[in-house]
C-alpha cells in the first residue's frame, strides 16, 4: 500500500496518523497520506511566507518559464496523472486525461496571462502623474474539493503562482494524490521549495487550521456552501479575502424551436459528466411542454444505453466518490421517487461488474416540482430534474427560482430568445446552444447569488490573485 507524506518546503513530511484514500470503483483502500494538523499547516504556511519574500521578485519572464514548464512535465506525464486521478476519484479514464490536459494549460495560460498583464496610468490631471501597480497578496492557500482535483488545483495555484504569491494548498482527503504529485512535478519543473506546499488531511482539521492561520493572506475555496461560510467567517475574522466556489443548480432550458439532435448529447452529458458531481453540473431541465413528452422520453433511452462500470475500464459513467455521497444522492432520489415520477433509474447498482463500487444508475425524474427539495438543493449526483415551461417568462421564472446562479445553457434557434435569455438569466456564465464549463481555462468562472463571488480562469481569474496599488506622485 502506497504511503505518502505530505509535501512542505519541497520535502515529503509524515504524521503519526494517516488518511485512507479509496478507491470509488471497488470501495478498497489503496493508499494512505498523512493526517496534518495545526503544526504541520504552521509549517507549511512558515515555508510558504518564506518563499513569498523572494518569489514576488523573480522576473515575469522566470515565472512564466518556471509554469510552461509544470505545464510541459503534466504533459508528459499525462497517462500516469490520468490514471491516478481516475482512480482516486472513481471519473472514467478518458475524463480524468482531460482534466489532467485542462490543468495543462492553465500552466500555460496563466504564463502567457501574465506576461502580458499590466498596470495602466490614469490622466488625473497635469500636475500628476497616476499609474497603478500589481502585487501579489503574499501567501494564498487553496481548498480543493475531490470532484476535480487537478483542475482545480490548476485553475487556482497557476494564476497565483503567475502572480507572484506563494501556495498552501489542502486536497480534499478523498482525493489527494495527484496534488501530491503535481506538487513534486513543480519542483522538478523549477519551481523553489516552499511556493507550492500541499498539506493533506481532513477539512475540520487541516482545512480549519490552514484558514484560521494568521499567515494566510487569500483563501480560494471550492465545495459546498456549509464549509463556505464557515470559511468565509475564518477570513472576515482576519479580514482577508476570499473565492468561493459553491457548486449550483444550473438548468438547460430547451425551447420548442431547439434542435432536439444537437442539444440531446449535450444535455446528457452536462449531467452525467463525472457523474454529475460536477458544480456547474446541468441537473435541471427546463422544457417547453410541446417538446417534453418528446425530449424526456430521448433522454431516458439514452440513460437506458450509458455503459456504466470501474473508472480504468473507461465506461461513460463511473461511481460516486463514497459511500457517504451515495447515500446522500439516494435520499435525494427517494424524494423525487415520494413526490415526482422516475423516468429512468433510481437505483444503486452492486456487485458483478460493480463490486463493492459506489455507483447509482443515471436516473431521471419528471414532473418535479421547482418548489421541493430536489427542485432547488444541490444533489451531486447523476440525477437529472425535469419541469415543464409554457413561455420565455415562465422559462426564467423557472431558471431563476434557486438560491443559485452558476451556469445556464439555452436551447433555440431564434436569435431574440437567445438574447433575451442571456439578459434575464441570474448565472455567471450562461451557454447557447452548448454547454459546458470546464474546458475553455480562458472563459472567466464563478457565481451569482449562493454559488459564491470571485472569478476564477481567464484573464480575470489573474486579477483576484492580485491587488492594485495606486502611485499618485505630484509634479
Ligand atoms: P466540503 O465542502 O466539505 O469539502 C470541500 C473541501 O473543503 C475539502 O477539501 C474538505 O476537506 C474541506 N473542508 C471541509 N470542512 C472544512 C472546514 N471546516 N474548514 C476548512 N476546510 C474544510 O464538501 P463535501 O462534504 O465533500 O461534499 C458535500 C457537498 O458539497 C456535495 O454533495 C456537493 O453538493 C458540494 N460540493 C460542491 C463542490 C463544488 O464543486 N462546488 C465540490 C465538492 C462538494
Ligand atoms: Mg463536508
Amino acid at each position: 500500500m502506497k504511503q505518502l507524506g505530505a509535501l512542505v518546503n519541497g520535502k515529503p513530511i509524515e504524521t503519526a496518523g494517516t488518511v485512507d484514500v479509496t478507491d470509488p470503483s471497488s470501495g478498497e483502500v489503496f493508499a494512505r497520506t498523512a493526517d496534518c494538523g495545526p503544526a504541520e499547516i504552521d509549517q507549511a504556511v512558515m515555508a510558504a511566507r518564506e518563499a513569498a519574500a523572494s518569489w514576488r521578485h523573480v522576473p515575469v519572464a522566470e515565472r512564466a518559464r518556471v509554469l510552461r514548464e509544470i505545464s510541459r512535465l503534466i504533459g508528459r506525464h499525462t497517462a500516469d496523472l490520468a490514471r491516478l486521478e481516475a482512480q482516486q476519484t472513481g471519473k472514467p479514464l478518458r475524463q480524468a486525461r482531460r482534466d489532467t490536459e485542462i490543468t495543462g494549460r492553465y500552466f500555460d495560460f496563466y504564463a502567457s496571462a501574465i506576461e502580458t498583464f499590466y498596470g495602466s496610468t490614469i490622466p488625473l490631471d497635469d500636475s500628476t502623474f497616476v499609474y497603478t501597480t500589481w502585487e501579489p497578496h503574499g501567501v494564498t492557500a487553496h481548498i480543493i474539493p475531490w470532484n476535480y482535483p487537478l483542475q482545480i488545483l490548476g485553475r487556482s495555484v497557476a494564476p497565483s503562482l503567475a502572480m507572484g504569491n506563494c501556495c498552501v494548498l489542502k486536497p480534499a482527503e478523498e482525493a489527494p494524490l495527484t496534488a501530491l504529485r503535481l506538487g513534486e512535478l513543480a519542483l522538478e519543473a523549477g519551481l523553489p521549495a516552499g511556493a507550492l506546499n500541499v498539506v493533506t488531511g481532513f477539512g475540520e482539521t487541516a482545512g480549519a487550521a490552514l484558514t484560521a492561520h494568521p499567515g494566510i493572506d487569500h483563501i480560494s475555496f471550492t465545495g459546498s456552501v456549509e464549509v463556505g461560510r464557515l470559511i468565509s467567517k475564518a477570513a472576515a475574522d482576519r479580514t482577508i479575502p476570499v473565492t468561493m466556489e459553491l457548486g449550483g443548480k444550473s438548468p438547460n432550458i430547451v425551447f420548442a424551436d431547439a434542435e432536439i439532435d444537437r442539444a440531446l448529447p449535450v444535455i446528457v452529458n452536462s449531467i452525467l459528466q463525472n457523474a454529475g458531481q460536477t458544480c456547474s453540473a446541468g441537473s435541471r431541465l427546463i422544457v417547453q411542454d410541446s417538446i417534453h413528452d418528446l425530449l424526456v422520453g430521448r433522454i431516458a433511452e439514452t440513460f437506458a444505453a450509458v455503459d456504466i462500470g470501474p473508472a480504468l475500464e473507461d465506461p461513460a459513467l463511473g461511481p460516486l466518490i463514497s459511500e457517504v455521497q451515495r447515500e446522500r444522492v439516494l435520499s435525494y432520489i427517494d424524494q423525487g421517487r415520494a413526490h415526482a415520477s422516475i423516468r429512468y433509474g433510481g437505483g444503486a447498482l452492486n456487485g458483478g461488474r460493480y463490486g463493492h463500487g459506489f455507483f447509482v444508475q443515471p436516473t431521471l425524474i419528471d414532473g418535479v416540482d421547482p418548489a421541493s427539495t430536489l427542485g432547488q438543493e444541490e444533489v451531486f449526483g447523476p440525477v437529472l430534474a425535469v419541469t415543464a415551461f409554457r413561455d420565455a417568462d415562465e422559462a426564467v421564472r423557472l431558471a431563476n427560482g434557486t438560491d443559485y446562479g452558476l451556469v445556464s445553457g439555452v436551447w433555440t434557434s431564434d436569435v431574440k430568445t437567445a438574447h433575451r435569455m442571456v439578459r434575464d438569466i441570474v448565472a455567471g456564465q450562461v451557454f447557447v446552444n452548448t454547454y459546458g464549463a470546464s474546458g475553455g481555462v480562458e472563459l472567466p468562472f464563478g457565481g451569482f447569488k449562493r454559488s459564491g463571488h470571485g472569478r476564477e480562469k481567464g484573464a480575470e481569474g489573474l486579477r483576484g490573485f492580485g491587488q492594485i496599488k495606486t502611485a499618485v506622485i505630484a509634479l
